[in-house]
């Protein structure tokens, strides 16, 4: 069974003249455990669709399915749940908490779950470790690089543990090098725990290490 399902999903911004069709009748299904790239051109519904799979945003039109459950996209509580308890997103733009330390930022959605502080912190080593970090954990995140700000947001994502990663452009801020060992980071997880992912990217090295390659445009799959 599909772990992600989404069917015929639109989303329409505006109206009239300013009316932009940023998802077009676009379907997906993505199996427990698999590793899925989407690439496209700027524009092209990519970031719109990361958030409608997990729960950020609800379409304009279509359904969703969640290991075979429906989405109610009107009902708050349910997104909320979902999103605690099954995915755990990489932003494109990071959105960490500026004013807050690398080390609370990585904890604050564990608050959320009911987690004690010291299991909360405890958590957090293994991945400040995992993307070499550690050393500022107690920094704020203005006094960090773009670079720095973007593995502080991948160890957020992974502390979580969910099942569920979906990443918008989890490299973009980041040389070959680091890339390539976030992507390792990932696949490792996805071996030793069958997670799920999805990762957004414009980069084919980064493209490389998924199991599959789908190519949008236009708020539909390219299939050119
Ligand atoms: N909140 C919004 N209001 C109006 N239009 C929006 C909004 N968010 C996105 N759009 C439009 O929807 C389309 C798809 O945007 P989206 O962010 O999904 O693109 P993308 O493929 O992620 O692009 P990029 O590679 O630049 O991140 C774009 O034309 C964008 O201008
Ligand atoms: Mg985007």
């Amino acid at each position: 069974m599909s772990i992600l399902d989404v069917r015929n999903i639109y989303k329409i911004y505006g109206k009239d003249n300013s009316k932009v069709i940023a998802l077009n009748g676009i379907s997906l299904k993505v199996n427990s455990g698999e590793v899925v790239a989407i690439m496209g051109p700027s524009g092209c519904g990519k970031s719109t669709l990361l958030n409608i799979l997990g729960c950020i945003d609800a379409p304009t039109q279509g359904e969703s399915y969640i290991d075979g459950t429906q989405v109610n996209f009107k009902k708050l509580n349910n997104l909320s749940e979902i999103r605690n308890k099954k995915v755990s997103f990489i932003f494109q733009n990071f959105a960490l908490i500026k004013d807050l330390s690398v080390l609370e930022n990585i904890i604050l959605p564990l608050k959320f779950r009911g987690i004690s502080y010291k299991e909360r912190v405890n958590k957090a080593k293994k991945y400040l470790k995992e993307l070499e970090i550690e050393n500022f954990k107690n920094k704020n995140i203005r006094e960090l690089s773009g670079g720095q700000q973007q593995r502080v947001s991948i160890a957020r994502a992974l502390t979580q543990e969910s099942e569920i990663i979906l990443a918008d452009e989890p490299t973009g801020a980041l040389d070959e090098i680091n890339s390539i060992k976030i992507m390792e980071v990932l696949k490792e997880l996805n071996k030793k725990y069958n997670k799920t992912i999805i990762v957004v990217t414009h980069d084919n090295l980064v493209a490389s290490f998924c199991d599959r390659i789908l190519k949008m445009k236009d708020g539909c799959w390219d299939n050119n």
